[in-house]
């Protein structure tokens, strides 16, 4: 939408092939707003009859404010200032009328709850359109009728579906056991038939009062009850297994698309890898901003001396970064990633949407190329480095100021925010550190890695694995992530919690100097020690103390107390912790609104449109 049209200004020049993606992608994928999810609403409750006059009085649609379907009953959304809804809960309401087809367009909807109403008619055969993320169907206690249909084994990420107390009839589509997530099934009283779907052992199923229902745990079927006994008896084998590993079978599952991590500092097959694509030196590098000369693969290597080790500036988990000097003088830094199991057009989109989310606190992507086997990343240059290297690499100490630190707090912050609360579909970081914080030659600081990890969708919010398998940099990870394998916003808002504690307190995530040798926990492990014996100011790096900046160095405390918080419910969103940030540092003026203002004329505008509506409504 809004970004077609400034993807149209920006890149005219691109070749036709990564334009056609450009668009594409644009306009199925990536957008910011959404005004389908209101249509959606608008929609069920047109197409329901609704005799207790619930959704009626409830879901008054004159009233636009921002976030205003969220209240509405039965309603409740991604994050409580957006209209994107993540549950329909219209339980027990005395609704008539048959399957919503309206929901289709509440795109990013995972829980549907219509119980307990008087609904009828079928589940529509292309369900899984209509509701490719649900999570949870809950359509138990209606009159629904006709076949489950097969289809609805396409909504991959169902973990529950309560059909019980309807008129389903035919068979159990066999397909449905192919639905890896799934935890409950019940069927009960309905007038089903023939053969039930071979679930994991696991599972929570109720088949009871139907009609004809046969297989494992129920009375055998007719035609073939030799092999089916088999069948149990293997199935009781395996899930003795299965019962047993479920928590390393879980994390297998998860591991299953790990690849080899190459874990050195230093690039261990040195640029050998750089020498075996001289070959192909003639490909172009695809470019995502037209103000930047044309470049080959040949120049990136003659900028980084083939890839030498010398000009390595970073290590991350998603790869190296060279340092590359082109022929002008001009500056970038290079990415080589780490081997991804993505075809060469999943890389190609995703580079095409990565390319198009700019905002002045993230590290712009300037553009990729693809040389055989290898993919290389090319943004745009960060004189100072990581904040990583900033905080810790010093001789003694850091020696950032403390309003240094907190301009980078705060940017850092709105761009998480921006990357959580301002894209759709919204971007987890995944990875978020000091490492992944970059620095401008005035500190300004940008976020580098986001979108690797995979652009965050209603799939990924769900159940999403985390790059190679790993969870991220030791000391920054959400406690609940090792339990859960699940990468959430919260999650994000723990790992920025410890950076804030890096910032204010000059000590490592994983290793505190300052604790007694008998300490082995994290950095945050330590500073809740500390506030427990009320001896927080111990811990506060050395340098800041003593410039009259104690107040806001607690108060940042409290910010940072709060985003580690052990219960990611108790988390602040990003968005608050922006806020909270800029109000801590307010009297430094590090940003105003006319500054993001005038970031306009930069390419930025629809995004930045949307940040100062926001930023002028919560100052209201
Ligand atoms: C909806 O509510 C309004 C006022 O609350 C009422 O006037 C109207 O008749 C109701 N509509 C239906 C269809 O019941
Ligand atoms: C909806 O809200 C508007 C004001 O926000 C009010 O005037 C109107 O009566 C409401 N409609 C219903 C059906 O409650
Ligand atoms: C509109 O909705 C918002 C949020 O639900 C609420 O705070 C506000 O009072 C409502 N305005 C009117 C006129 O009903
Ligand atoms: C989705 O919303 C659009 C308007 O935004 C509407 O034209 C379309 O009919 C809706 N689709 C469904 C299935 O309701
Ligand atoms: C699903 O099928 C119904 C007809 O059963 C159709 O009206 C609707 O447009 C379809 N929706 C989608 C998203 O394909
Ligand atoms: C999902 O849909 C595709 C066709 O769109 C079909 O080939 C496939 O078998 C379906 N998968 C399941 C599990 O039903
Ligand atoms: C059942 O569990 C096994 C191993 O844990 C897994 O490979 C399989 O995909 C699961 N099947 C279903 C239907 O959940």
């Amino acid at each position: 939408m809004g970004l077609v049209t400034r993807m149209g200004s920006n890149q005219r020049e691109i070749s036709g092939f990564l334009g056609f993606y450009l668009v594409f992608l644009l306009m199925s994928g990536l957008s910011c707003g959404n005004e389908n999810d209101i249509a959606c609403l608008r929609s069920i409750k047109e197409s329901l009859q609704d005799p207790n006059n619930i959704l009626n009085s409830s879901w008054n649609f004159s009233n636009s404010t921002k976030g205003f379907i969220c209240s509405f009953t039965g309603i409740d959304c991604w994050a409580p200032n957006e209209d994107r809804v993540l549950t329909i809960r219209l339980s027990n309401m005395g609704l008539r009328g048959s399957f919503p087809l309206g929901i289709y367009n509440c795109s990013n909807l995972q829980h549907l709850d219509l119980s307990s109403n008087e609904l009828d008619g079928v589940i529509p055969a292309n369900v899984s359109k209509i509701m490719p993320y649900v999570t949870s169907v809950v359509l138990s206690s209606n009159r629904f009728s006709g076949e489950i249909p097969e289809n609805l084994a396409n909504c991959s990420y169902l973990n529950v579906i309560q059909l019980d107390h309807n008129k389903f009839s035919g068979q159990i589509p066999l397909e449905l056991g192919q639905l890896s997530r799934l935890k409950r099934f019940t069927v009960a009283n309905n007038l089903l038939v023939g053969q039930v779907p071979r679930f994991n052992s696991t599972i929570d199923v109720d088949f009871s009062n139907n009609p004809g229902l046969c297989g494992p745990s129920l009375s055998p079927c007719q035609k073939s009850s030799g092999k089916s006994n088999t069948g149990v008896i293997v199935a009781a084998a395996v899930s003795g297994v299965t019962v047993g590993a479920i928590g390393v079978g879980l994390a297998m599952f998860f591991c299953a698309r790990r690849v080899p991590v190459k874990k050195k500092e230093e690039d261990p097959e040195g640029n050998k890898w750089a020498k075996s694509i001289k070959g192909i030196k003639k490909i172009k590098v695809s470019l995502f901003e037209n103000s930047i000369s044309k470049m080959r693969l040949s120049d990136l290597m003659k900028a980084t001396d083939n890839f030498s080790k010398h000009n390595i500036i970073g290590e991350g988990r998603m790869g190296t970064i060279y340092k590359a000097r082109l022929d002008d003088g001009s500056m970038y830094m290079i990415k080589r990633l780490q081997d991804t199991q993505h075809s060469e057009e999943e890389f190609v989109s995703e580079m095409a949407t990565l390319g198009s989310v700019k905002h002045r606190d993230l590290v712009p992507l300037i553009g990729f190329c693809l040389a055989g086997k290898e993919k290389l990343l090319v943004y745009k240059y960060m004189k100072n480095g990581t904040l990583y290297d900033q905080l810790h690499q010093g001789e003694d100490g850091c020696s950032m100021e403390w309003p240094t630190r907190l301009k980078i707090a705060i940017g850092a912050a709105r761009g998480l925010a921006w990357l959580h609360h301002n894209c759709n579909p919204r971007i987890i970081h995944r990875n978020i550190s000091s490492k992944c914080i970059l620095l401008d030659s005035d500190f300004e600081p940008k976020i580098s890695d986001f979108g690797l990890a995979r652009l965050m969708n209603p799939i990924d919010t769900h159940l999403s694995t985390f790059v190679n398998g790993e969870f991220g940099d030791i000391g920054y990870v959400a406690p609940e992530y090792s339990r859960t394998l699940v990468a959430t916003p919260k999650g994000d808002v723990y790992s920025f919690g410890t950076v804030l504690l890096e910032l204010v307190t000059g000590e490592r995530p994983n290793e505190v100097t300052k604790a007694p040798e008998s300490f082995k926990g994290t950095l945050v492990d330590w500073v809740i020690e500390l506030t427990k014996n009320s001896n927080l100011k111990y811990a506060i790096d050395k340098s800041l103390v003593g410039k009259g900046v104690d107040h806001e160095i607690s108060q940042i405390f409290k910010v940072a107390r709060n985003c580690v918080s052990l219960n990611p419910k108790e988390r602040p969103s990003m968005f608050e912790v922006y806020q909270l940030l800029r109000a801590i540092g307010e009297r430094y003026h590090f940003s105003t609104d006319a500054e993001i203002m005038l970031q306009m004329d930069t390419g930025d505008d629809d995004i930045q449109e949307l940040i100062v509506a926001q930023e002028a409504k919560s100052d209201q």
